[in-house]
Formats: C-alpha cells, sequence, structure tokens
C-alpha cells in the first residue's frame, strides 16, 4: 500500500475516527488517520524470519483486517481449546504487510494503533520489535517513527500472535489481529494517545461546568510555546463553549494542561435521548494549528442509592441490563461495527438499556455505540487475577501486566458518557481469600487515580460479608452481586448502608424454536444436586422459559425478584446473546453457548417478548410455541402481552377464554388441544383491543424467503447486509420446523462472511455458502467486496421449491 495515495483520498481510505480525527483544512493542521486494515499477508505457524525485508511470503495469504482465524477453522473434539471455547482451533499465526510513506512524513510523529491482538502479540518494523502485549483485549499503540523508510523505500510490519498455550479462556476468544488497526500521523507536537479526560460537574439545566484535561506532547527536541483551545459543538456542529490555554512544553516531554468551560442550558445525556456534544482540541504552534483532536462528551449526572437504587439526571431508573461476551455468532470474533449496531438494536428494541462488557474491554466501536445509542455501561476489566480459573489464562501475565492493562483499559475508555461502573473483576477467586483485600485495594486505587466519577464495582459470587475479602477490602463503591436472588430480601441487612447491582443474574437455557411440554414445572440443570433437568438427546432445550441452571433461575423468577427491590439497582441478565463456547452441559458437539436471549445467529428466543412487555413501553403480545403439531397433542400455549388487562385466545375462531396475568405473574397459559388452523390471541384494555397476533398452521414448502436487514449497503469492504432465511408454503406461513439445507450464491459487491442457524450444536461451519435451516430458519451474513455493483443473493434447495433471491444495492 502506497500511503501518498491514501492521504490523498482523505474520506476515502483514510477513515476519520471518533477518537481522532482527520479534518485537515491545511496539511499543518491535523493529524492523518489510515485505515492500517487492507492489504496484510498471514499465515498460521511460527515465521520468526518474516520481520526480514528480505523474507519471501509469497505463500502467505493475502487478507484485510480485522481477521479471527479461529473461526475459520473446524470443530474439533479433541481441539485443545476445549469445550469453554467451541472446539475450535487456536495456535499461532504471523501477519505481514509491506507498505511505503511519503518523504513529506519524515518530519512527523508516526505511530500505529492496535484496538486489540489475540494474544501474545510482538510487533515489528523494519526488524525492530516495538513490544509485546500478551493481554488479547487491551488497545495498544506503537510510536514507529525512529524506525521508518520514507520514499520508495518499503517497510515490513510484522505482527506475531500466540494464541497456543491452551485453555486459556472460559469462552470463546478467536485468534489474530481481530480488532481494527490504525496508522497516526502527527506532527510532533500533539495531543498524545488517549491524551483527553473529560469530566462534568455542577450540572442544572442552566449550566454544567465541563473540565478538560489534555495531556500535550512535544516529540522536538527543543521547548514549545503553544496555544489550546477546545471547542464544543453541539450535534449541529454549533459552538457552545470554549477554552483556551497557552503553554510552554520542555523538549521530548508530556505536558498535562487542565482547561475549563461552561455550557449553558445544556441538554443531558440520558438512555432514551442519548444526545453528544463534542470537544475539539486544536493545538496551535504560533499561528498554525498542529493538531486537532475529538473527544465525545455527555453531559450525564447519575447516582447509586442504598435504598433507592440507581439514579440517571435525578430520575429514578432501574437497569436493565444484559452481559455480553465480544463474539460476533458467525463473524467469530472479527469487529464490526454493523455487527454490533444489529446486536444492540435488537436490544435496545426489548427495552435493554444497559450492557455489562463480560469479562474484559470490548471494541472501540462497541464502547462508540453505547454512547450513541444511549446504554448505561459497566465496564469490565478481567476475569481473573492471580488466581487461575484455566489452567494458561490471565493469571500467568497478571505480575507483569495487570497495572498497565488495567490503567490503559480506564484511559481508553473514561471519556465515554455510557460508562458509568468500573468493574475491576467477575467472580474472582481471590474473594474467598485474604489477597483479595490486598488487590482489591491496589486495583481500586489504580482505578481512582485515573476517573474518580465512576464507581469501583466487582461481580462477587460469596454473599456471605465476613467470607468475602472482597467486599471485606472497603475498596468497592457499589456491590456487584451474581445470582443469589433468592437472597435479596436479606441484603441491606448482610450489607448495611452498601450500594448493590444485580451484575450477572438468570443463566438460564433455551434453544430457540425447540419445544418440550408439559411446562408446568421449572427445572433446573446439570442435573448434580437433585436437579430435575437431564438435557435432551438432541442438544436441545425448551425455549419456555423453564429450565435454569442451579446457580441462576429462569428469567422470569430473576426479573421478579430484581423489580421488587428498589435497592437492587437493577439487574444484567447473562446474556443478551448466545455466544460461542461454553455450552456446558452439553458435551460435544454442542459448541456455543445455550443462555442467550437471543441466538447466536440474531433471532430472538421466546423470552425476549417477555423483556420487550416489561422493558419496553411497546405493545407486545406474543404467543408460543408454534402452531405445527400433531391432532389431538396437548399444547402449552403461552402468551407474553402488556398494556392490557386481558388476553383472550380463538382457535379457529373459537374462543378458548380469557386470561390475565395472576399477582406477579409475567406470563399466561393455556392448554389447547391441537387443532391445525390459527391461533389467534386477542389483547385488550377496558374493552379496547390494543393488539392482535396470529398464528397459522403452514402447510408444504413451496419457496424460500429471503428478509434482507437493509436495501443498500456502502461499497467500503466493512459494510454487512443480514439476511434470513426460511420456507414458506403457498400461503406465506413459515415453516417452523424445516431443516432444509439451503445453498447460496452471490454476485456483484458482497460475498458471503457467514452463515449460521442458531443450532448450538451444529457442527457446519460458518464460513460456507450452505446452511442447514434450524427450527425454520438460517442466516446468511454479506460484507462488500468493494464492488460497485448491485449485490443479488440466490438460495436453492432441493425439492420442488422455488428459489429465493434478495437484491441489495450498493452506495
Ligand atoms: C457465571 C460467570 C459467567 C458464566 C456464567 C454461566 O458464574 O460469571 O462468565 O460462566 O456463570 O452461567
Amino acid at each position: 500500500m502506497n500511503l501518498d495515495k491514501s492521504v490523498l483520498q482523505k474520506g476515502g481510505i483514510a477513515i476519520v475516527l471518533l477518537f481522532l480525527v482527520a479534518c485537515a483544512s491545511t496539511k499543518k493542521e491535523s493529524r492523518i488517520v489510515t485505515d492500517f486494515n487492507p492489504d496484510w499477508n498471514f499465515k498460521l505457524g511460527d515465521y520468526p524470519t518474516a520481520i526480514q525485508a528480505d523474507f519471501n511470503a509469497n505463500d502467505w495469504r493475502a487478507l484485510d483486517l480485522p481477521h479471527d482465524w479461529s473461526i475459520e477453522g473446524t470443530f474439533d473434539k479433541d481441539s485443545k481449546t476445549k469445550q469453554a471455547q467451541g472446539f475450535l482451533p487456536a495456535g499461532k499465526g504471523w501477519y505481514r504487510k509491506v507498505f511505503t510513506l511519503p518523504e513529506n512524513f519524515s518530519n512527523k510523529s508516526i505511530s500505529v494503533e492496535f484496538d486489540g491482538v489475540f494474544k501474545n502479540s510482538e510487533v515489528f518494523i523494519n526488524g525492530h520489535s516495538l513490544g509485546i502485549r500478551p493481554n488479547g483485549y487491551i488497545s495498544f499503540a506503537y510510536e514507529l517513527t525512529p524506525y521508518l523508510h520514507f520514499g520508495t523505500q518499503k517497510n515490513i510490519i510484522a505482527v506475531k500472535v500466540d494464541n497456543d498455550a491452551q485453555p486459556n479462556s472460559r469462552w470463546y476468544t478467536g485468534s489474530g489481529i481481530y480488532r481494527n488497526v490504525r496508522l497516526v500521523a502527527s506532527e510532533k507536537l500533539h495531543v498524545a494517545q488517549w491524551g483527553t479526560y473529560v469530566t462534568t460537574r455542577g450540572i442544572t439545566k442552566e449550566k454544567a461546568i465541563v473540565d478538560i484535561g489534555v495531556d500535550v506532547k512535544n516529540g522536538l527536541g527543543i521547548n514549545k510555546l503553544f496555544k489550546l483551545v477546545s471547542t464544543i459543538l453541539d450535534k449541529n456542529n454549533v459552538e457552545v463553549a470554549k477554552a483556551i490555554s497557552d503553554g510552554n512544553i520542555p523538549a521530548n516531554s508530556i505536558l498535562q494542561v487542565k482547561q475549563n468551560t461552561k455550557i449553558e442550558n445544556p441538554i443531558l445525556w440520558n438512555t432514551e435521548n442519548p444526545y453528544l456534544y463534542k470537544i475539539v482540541t486544536k493545538v496551535y504552534d504560533g499561528s498554525t494549528v498542529v493538531d486537532t483532536y475529538e473527544t465525545p462528551l455527555g453531559v450525564r449526572y447519575f447516582n447509586f442509592d442504598a435504598e433507592k437504587g440507581f439514579s440517571l439526571n435525578g430520575k429514578p431508573t432501574k437497569i436493565l441490563g444484559v452481559c455480553l461476551h465480544h463474539d460476533n455468532g458467525a463473524l467469530g470474533a472479527v469487529e464490526n461495527i454493523h455487527a454490533i449496531r444489529r446486536k444492540l438494536t435488537l436490544l435496545k428494541e426489548m427495552g435493554t438499556n444497559a450492557i455489562r462488557m463480560s469479562h474484559n474491554p470490548h471494541s472501540l466501536e462497541m464502547m462508540k455505540l453505547c454512547d450513541e445509542m444511549g446504554f448505561i455501561v459497566q465496564d469490565e476489566f478481567t476475569d481473573v487475577w492471580k488466581k487461575k480459573k484455566v489452567t494458561n489464562d490471565y493469571h500467568k501475565d497478571w505480575d507483569a501486566w495487570h497495572k498497565q492493562d488495567l490503567e490503559d483499559f480506564i484511559k481508553r475508555d473514561r471519556n465515554h458518557p455510557s460508562v458509568m461502573m468500573w468493574s475491576i473483576g467477575n467472580e474472582i477467586r481471590e474473594q474467598f481469600d485474604s489477597t483479595g483485600v490486598r488487590i482489591a485495594r491496589e486495583l481500586a486505587q489504580i482505578v481512582k487515580s485515573l476517573d474518580k466519577t465512576r464507581p469501583v464495582t466487582s461481580a462477587l459470587t460469596e454473599n456471605e460479608p465476613q467470607k468475602n475479602f472482597i467486599y471485606q477490602s472497603g475498596a468497592l463503591d457499589l456491590l456487584g452481586f451474581n445470582y443469589k436472588h433468592a437472597d435479596y430480601a436479606t441484603f441491606p441487612e448482610r450489607f448495611k448502608g452498601q450500594k448493590i447491582v444485580a451484575s450477572e443474574s438468570v443463566s438460564a437455557y433455551a434453544t430457540r424454536g425447540h419445544y418440550d411440554m408439559p411446562t408446568d414445572e421449572i427445572r433446573f440443570w446439570p442435573k448434580k444436586y437433585g436437579e430435575t433437568f437431564d438435557g435432551n438427546s438432541d442438544l436441545t432445550v425448551t425455549a419456555y422459559d423453564n429450565i435454569a441452571s442451579y446457580w441462576g433461575t429462569t428469567h422470569e423468577e430473576n426479573w421478579k425478584a430484581a423489580k421488587k427491590y428498589d435497592f437492587i439497582a437493577g439487574t444484567f441478565v447473562w446474556t443478551g446473546f448466545d455466544y460461542i463456547g461454553e455450552p456446558d452441559p452439553y458435551p460435544y458437539p454442542a459448541r456455543s453457548s445455550y443462555f442467550g436471549i437471543v441466538d447466536l445467529a440474531g433471532f430472538p428466543k421466546d423470552v425476549y417478548y417477555m423483556y420487550q412487555s416489561e422493558w419496553s413501553d411497546k405493545n407486545v403480545l406474543h404467543l408460543l410455541p408454534h402452531w405445527n403439531w400433531k391432532a389431538g397433542q396437548l399444547i402449552d400455549v403461552w402468551a407474553y402481552y402488556n398494556n392490557a388487562d386481558e388476553v383472550e385466545l380463538f382457535l379457529n375462531g373459537k374462543s378458548l377464554g380469557s386470561k390475565s396475568k395472576k399477582g406477579d405473574e409475567l406470563h399466561i397459559a393455556w392448554k389447547v388441544p391441537f387443532e391445525a388452523g390459527t391461533l389467534k390471541a386477542v389483547s385488550r384494555k377496558a374493552g379496547t383491543i390494543v393488539k392482535e397476533t396470529e398464528i397459522h398452521t403452514a402447510g408444504e414448502a413451496a419457496k424460500i424467503n429471503l428478509k434482507v436487514d437493509k436495501t443498500a449497503i456502502k461499497n467500503d469492504g466493512y459494510d454487512l447486509a443480514y439476511v434470513t432465511v426460511s420456507l414458506q408454503d403457498k400461503d406465506g406461513n413459515a415453516l417452523p420446523t424445516a431443516d432444509n439445507l439451503i445453498n447460496f450464491k452471490v454476485s456483484g459487491g458482497a460475498k458471503i462472511v457467514g452463515v449460521d442457524n442458531g443450532y448450538q450444536a451444529s457442527l457446519e461451519p460458518f464460513k460456507a455458502d450452505y446452511r442447514k435451516l434450524y427450527n425454520g430458519k438460517c442466516l446468511v451474513i454479506l460484507q462488500s467486496n468493494k464492488k460497485a455493483e448491485n449485490i443479488t443473493l440466490e438460495a436453492t434447495t432441493a425439492g420442488n421449491i422455488s428459489l429465493g433471491t434478495v437484491t441489495i444495492k450498493v452506495e
């Protein structure tokens, strides 16, 4: 890649990012941020000589980042990653990229930024090692300047990734450079990496005071006088406040400058209206702007109260949260803003207002979207401290790296208005012994030294105060409890005066579209301590919300408990989406989890609508199961509804009576002998119809239906379109149990980057141009291939079933 070209094509190849923005009006005015993802070579294995300029990489695969080699592999029962990581491969791999830089870059300061490499990366530039980074979730940057060539001489960047020591995680991590990479060229006088820290105080209707800390870096060998101008712009880019300071920075040093200013009549950020300002900080050398740096700003205040729970901008607000792991289903760990937006959109529509970043730093795009879409974030550092959970996990790097990793994590994320809690760890082993006291204090102190505006929390499991040493440390501002819903009533007494959030809850199991009857009792799993569910032979779990882990409970029981107590600030359900790995108690071939409210392909399970009926103000009336059964079979019909006094059920036009929720119930149920036709529910409030829902018995398959989530995608190599595939009968009714194999053919401006059907024990590859339907559905993920041609996807299957086609425009 020739950077000369990319610099000229600003807005084309050069990407404009929220944090590091190129908006130059003269060459000198700003940093130049180049998308460094395209045009790498990759090979599995270990190639230490690849750092040399004359290394022959002709047989290496050409690819664009981000990339995860694990997701490309096949499931293997004997894989070293084991069940926890979904039986996918790990190992070692090398990446290499050749690039040139224009002559006029030779007086700039140039660095490379990696958002995440899993794991144990070592980066080399022109044969020099820039450093290692064991932690695969931490973002990091290296200064390249002293080692670079300019003009026609080629530069070689090589990255070694070593994910070989397994098992090293309790869930799927992915392997490789799985997040974005940028090349940043600044003038020698510039804002340092993560160099701003913005906080607000004194927020009233009339004003908000904004404090801005800026780390100015001088890479020149002489002292420099400079001017710093930070301008606050509203959503429409209208200036609303400004701070100006002067300084004198010594040669080769970083100087911290403190500014403050005031926004009049601020518009507050909240989960319904996540209003964002931005701060544009310009560094002047004399009258020339030498750097421009952007920081997001949301003006909001919040409080955790030991009795009343959480409030946002003074308004009592229950935290309606879900925990998420970082994988993007069939894309594996590959970072993609469109994949994340799809997940968050589904969760927002469900009524979710909060995300817990389990159990590690997530991507920049995830953080940015939480700001923009209005989610309250619990940002979490780690799953282990010094004491291991699995043989090769982060405990091995703890002593050498935890301080720097934690500092970098806080510095990267502390300007996000969405972040309202720092979790220093999940279910940390040290809570059970006295070492927990020292480490909890040390970590809390590190966090506080960088940000005092959010509480420090930790997700605990031990709820006997005297036995919990992390609690005993006194270092937590907010106690997080995982599970323990049956003990909530005792918490105010046990933990007097403490603020409490349910950092993790539920862990109930379900397979989308699979229904076991009868549904009269809740059963627990695994069948260990007298629990009553022992699994199904096809490795499914019913989607009626009645199978839960013995440490958790059903979604319904948990939410009933969480909503009952004001002092519980809210709940983070385990999990929003199924994720790869942790399918246990099922053995191979089960390879992804059963805990999601939404399956791995992004298809909601039925309990999604329970949450939507409780957490959102949309009118909900959802019926389950489907309506394709044997004549006379007694079917448990459930309905989730809201905003109504009663629901009347009709089978083929005949009323089966009305029901309403009793007490704190969150669903209603009928037992109905099956008869083919139409099952219809009508919800009414004071006699007026609120909503009607119908499900139909589907006949023979007649055609393939393709439903795409977008009519057009961008021609940028990144944009995605998600296509849901189903079979329909001649009247357009979807076949709810179809499992046909579907073949795909795509032409034009996209390629297939993933297929899935949400079945947790499917061994079909995620990278393929075919997929079996599972309980009536499968998914194809298309990604722009940079060709400016409209896209056509064709789907075919055996039998007398017409093909499905869909066309997507490319913009
Ligand atoms: C929790 C743990 C999660 C996940 C979950 C499964 O105890 O924090 O990471 O393992 O159990 O139920």
